[in-house]
C-alpha cells in the first residue's frame, strides 16, 4: 500500500506587479520537495501557439472582443496540450493566470460584458476549474511602484489607475463568488510572510490530496 497525492490544479492571479511570478518559484519548489510531480505554466501562453498569441495580445492593438476571444483561444490550446494531459497523468499543474484573469482584465478592466466571459468559460472549460486559486491582492500604487522598478511595460501594464481598480474589483468579486477555491493573499506583506502563509495553505492542500492505493 502506498500513499500518493491526487492531481491538483493551482492558479495564480492578481494585477500586474502583485507578486504572482515571485511566488510561483517558491510554491513549485515547496511542492516538488514534498514529492509532487508538477508542471508549471502561464497564460496567455503555455504552448508554442499560445506564446505566439501572447506576443500579439501583449503588444498589438485589437478590438476588445478579439482580445477576449484570443485569450480563450490560447487557453483552449493550453488545456488541450498541457493542463488536461498532466492532470490525467496525476501530475499537478500550476498556472500563472487562468480564466479569472479574463474576467478581471477583459471584463473588469476593459468592460466587456461578464455574461460573454461566462459564455466563453462555459464553452472552453465547462468541467474544469482550478482546485485552488491564490489571488495576490495589492493596492494599485504598491503594484505600480514595484513594476516601475523592473522592466519595460506591456500593453496592459501601461493602462491607467481606473483600469486596474476595475480589474482588482472584478478579481475580488470572483473571489467572493467562489470562496471555496480562492485564497486572497495580502500582497502588501513581506515576501517572507507571504511564504509562511502559502506554506500553510499548501500543507492543507497536500494533506487533503493524499490517497492510499
Ligand atoms: N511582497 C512583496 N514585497 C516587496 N516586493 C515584492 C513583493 N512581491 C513582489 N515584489 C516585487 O515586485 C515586482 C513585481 O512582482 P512580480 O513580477 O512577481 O509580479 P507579477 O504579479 O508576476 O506581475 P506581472 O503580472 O506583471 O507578471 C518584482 O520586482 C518583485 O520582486
Ligand atoms: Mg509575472
Amino acid at each position: 500500500m502506498t500513499q500518493q497525492h491526487q492531481a491538483r490544479f493551482i492558479t495564480f492571479e492578481g494585477i500586474d506587479g502583485a507578486g504572482k511570478s515571485t511566488h510561483i518559484g517558491f510554491v513549485s519548489d515547496y511542492l516538488r520537495q514534498r514529492g509532487v510531480n508538477l508542471v508549471s505554466s502561464r497564460e496567455p501562453g503555455g504552448t508554442q501557439l499560445g506564446e505566439k498569441l501572447r506576443e500579439l495580445l501583449l503588444h498589438e492593438k485589437m478590438h476588445l472582443e478579439t482580445e477576449a476571444l484570443l485569450m480563450f483561444a490560447s487557453r483552449r490550446e493550453h488545456i488541450a496540450q498541457v493542463i488536461a494531459p498532466a492532470l490525467e497523468l496525476g501530475e499537478w499543474v500550476i498556472s500563472d493566470r487562468f480564466s479569472d484573469a479574463s474576467f478581471a482584465y477583459q471584463g473588469g478592466g476593459r468592460g466587456l460584458d461578464i455574461s460573454k466571459m461566462e459564455a466563453l468559460e462555459a464553452w472552453v472549460h465547462p468541467h474544469l476549474q482550478p482546485d485552488l486559486t491564490f489571488l495576490f491582492d495589492v493596492p494599485l500604487a504598491v503594484a505600480r511602484a514595484r513594476l516601475d522598478a523592473t522592466r519595460a511595460l506591456d500593453k496592459f501594464e501601461q493602462e491607467q489607475a481606473d483600469f486596474f481598480a476595475a480589474t482588482r474589483n472584478e478579481y475580488l468579486r470572483r473571489a467572493a463568488q467562489f470562496p471555496a477555491r480562492f485564497r486572497i493573499i495580502d500582497s502588501t506583506q513581506s515576501i517572507a510572510d507571504i511564504q509562511v502563509q502559502l506554506a500553510q495553505l499548501l500543507d492543507d492542500l497536500l494533506e487533503k490530496s493524499l490517497v492510499t492505493r
